[in-house]
């Protein structure tokens, strides 16, 4: 394997979209796919996508409270998720990049 010289982008936010049987916990089951593809938008109307990453996890081992959400590498979790939670998330996570002038990689 090759270890990358440096992150290929600058905060990665991972959302739960695992699925399990209905009914069961699962964060898929509780509209996590909605959540992802929110944000997913939100990145590239910014056009934020080269440096922030809006990815589709599996399991993040917390399936009784999803959807779950972890943003790295701020090792931030969310819990609970729901499509009204987008713009907060935005605001801490999103807006920071884009505020920036001089990205750092
Ligand atoms: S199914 Fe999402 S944390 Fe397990």
């Amino acid at each position: 394997m090759r270890e990358m010289p440096r992150a290929p982008y600058e905060r990665t936010l991972f959302v739960c979209c695992n699925e399990r049987e209905p009914g069961q916990d699962a964060c898929a089951n509780r509209g996590s796919a909605e959540i992802q593809k929110r944000l997913k938008e939100i990145v590239k109307s910014k056009g934020l996508q080269g440096r922030l990453r809006v990815s589709r996890a599996m399991c993040l081992g917390l399936c009784s409270v999803g959807p779950n959400l972890c943003v790295m590498p701020d090792n931030v979790w969310y819990t609970h998720v729901t499509l009204e939670d987008v713009p907060a998330i935005v605001e801490r996570h999103v807006a920071p990049l884009e505020d920036s002038r001089n990205p750092s990689i």
